[in-house]
């Protein structure tokens, strides 16, 4: 972001901190593909990432979400176990291949009954439904007919967010249309790292438009279709990125990087219209002629919150090589530089500082350039190799002392000013952590993929404690 550097906190520091503001949301989050299973059953059909998942050398160890946490089947334990833990809110998704299968047509009753049985199941334990319509599952048909580079995906799932409102609308308070649409777009488009695993980065572009005009036309469907009033959202990973030193050349990198991770999906989102140094930067790919008259005016309807995911900083320097890479049009320019410190089982730097710093910039944007907006923390959490010890317990510290940082770092910014009006503990359950499948455990319960038995971990009780007082333990 092109924003001053954050203020400083003057804010106490972990050990003596408060609660936090009054109405604060406490919640975890899942994704269907990640937890459901029941890939084949009800009418379901597969998604991109049921295809992806099912080709050999794509997913590590061949680990597919056929079976997965069986969501599915114990949705009712999975709920009670929310509820003993005290959530508040709990953030899901919805397999659009579940209720629509093939992305066209009329919804599927058994997969909307599954939906309505969880969010009445939720509400029955007092726990608020809030609602993601696209976490990556997009329907295979959808993608043989050319997938998000084509505009006529937006429609399809405009159509599928109307199917989605008319059957849950009276009963679930806040919407979110996308999840990440940086990672469907680039990891998924140009470095196929993701589902469906292509590698070309003009139609990674066009995919990032066309998810933005499905957005916007979703928001339009739920605005007029919900039958009651409703929030809705956008679920964004916008990168916390700091230059490697303080030449010009790494300057120009995290330009560049903040073109493509941030300023991509909020400009049109928040000022309809995109970054002109993006267009220069990526002017040798697409002429951008995609954009069509009407399309930002689309993209750039109002919405009532903005989440945010964070897991860690980036760091970038200038440098680069040609080849696939999330990044079209800077492959050549950016080079990624280790964070030092602790890390997680994902090798993913523990660097709390990054999401005060990212919610700092935000604030500061929000405050002079865009719509104010308030904003929600819907994913944070860590993955550490977790295993039940002889007496079937799950002693998880690293994760304890992550989310305690991570937490400090959230009430730090909010006392230096920024919005944040929840917190989603990414994740429930441990799950199908995509192209590392079932290797990668995030959950603060613990899941036996044999037995699919579900025991909560250390840091399931010491979430439940946060959420119980409203803030940290002082230690
Ligand atoms: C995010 C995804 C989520 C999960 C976490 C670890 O990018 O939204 O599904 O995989 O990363």
């Amino acid at each position: 972001m092109t924003t001053t550097a954050p203020r400083t906190s003057s804010a106490p520091r972990h050990h003596d901190t408060p609660g936090f503001p009054e109405g604060f949301r406490w919640g975890a989050a899942t994704a269907a593909y990640q937890i459901e299973g029941a890939a084949d059953e009800d009418g379901r059909t597969p998604s991109i990432w049921d295809t992806f998942s099912r080709t050999p050398g794509k997913v590590r160890n061949g680990d597919t979400g056929d079976i997965a946490a069986d969501h599915y089947h114990r949705m009712r334990e999975d709920v009670a176990l929310m509820a003993e833990l005290g959530l508040m809110d709990y953030r899901f998704s919805v397999s659009w291949p579940r209720v629509q299968p093939t992305g066209r047509g009329p919804a599927v009753q058994k997969g909307l009954d599954f939906y309505r049985a969880l969010v009445d199941e939720l509400l029955d334990h007092r726990i608020r439904p809030v609602l993601t319509l696209y976490h990556w599952d997009l329907p295979q048909e959808l993608e043989d007919a050319g997938g998000w580079p084509v505009r006529d995906t937006a429609e399809r799932f405009a159509e599928y967010a109307g199917l989605v409102a008319d059957a849950l609308g009276d009963r679930v308070p806040l919407w979110t249309t996308l999840n990440e649409p940086w990672c469907s777009a680039f990891l998924g488009y140009a470095q196929g790292v993701h589902a469906p695993g292509r590698t070309e980065p003009e139609a990674a572009l066009r995919a990032a438009h066309h998810l933005l005009l499905g957005h916007g036309l979703a928001v339009g469907v739920l605005r007029e279709r919900l039958p009651v009033p409703a929030q809705v959202s956008l679920t964004l990973n916008l990168a916390a990125v700091r230059p490697h030193t303080g030449s010009a050349a790494d300057a120009d990198a995290v330009r560049r990087v903040d073109a493509l991770a941030n300023r991509i999906w909020l400009d049109p989102v928040f000022r309809g219209s995109y970054p002109e140094d993006l267009r220069r930067d990526t002017a040798a790919l697409t002429d951008w002629s995609f954009v069509e008259d009407g399309d930002l005016a689309v993209i750039s309807r109002p919405v009532d919150a903005l989440g945010l995911n964070y897991y860690a900083p980036t760091v970038v320097a200038a440098g680069g090589h040609a080849g696939p890479s999330p990044w079209p049009g800077a492959e050549e320019h950016v080079r990624f530089v280790p964070v030092p410190g602790p890390r997680t089982a994902m090798d993913w730097p523990v660097d709390a500082g990054g999401l005060h710093e990212l919610l700092l910039r935000l604030r500061l944007r929000l405050r002079d350039e865009l719509p104010d907006t308030p904003l929600l923390i819907t994913e944070n959490g860590a993955a550490y190799d977790d295993y039940a010890d002889p007496e079937g317990e799950v002693h998880d510290p690293e994760r304890i002392a992550y989310l305690h940082a991570h937490l400090a770092a959230v009430h730090r910014a909010i006392a230096d000013g920024a919005d944040v009006q929840g917190y989603f503990l990414w994740s429930l359950l441990d799950n199908f952590e995509w192209a590392y499948g079932y290797s990668k455990r995030f959950g603060v319960v613990h899941v036996d993929f044999a037995s699919r038995r579900r025991t909560p971990k250390d840091s399931a009780r010491w979430y439940a404690g946060v959420v119980a007082r409203g803030g940290l333990p002082s230690k």
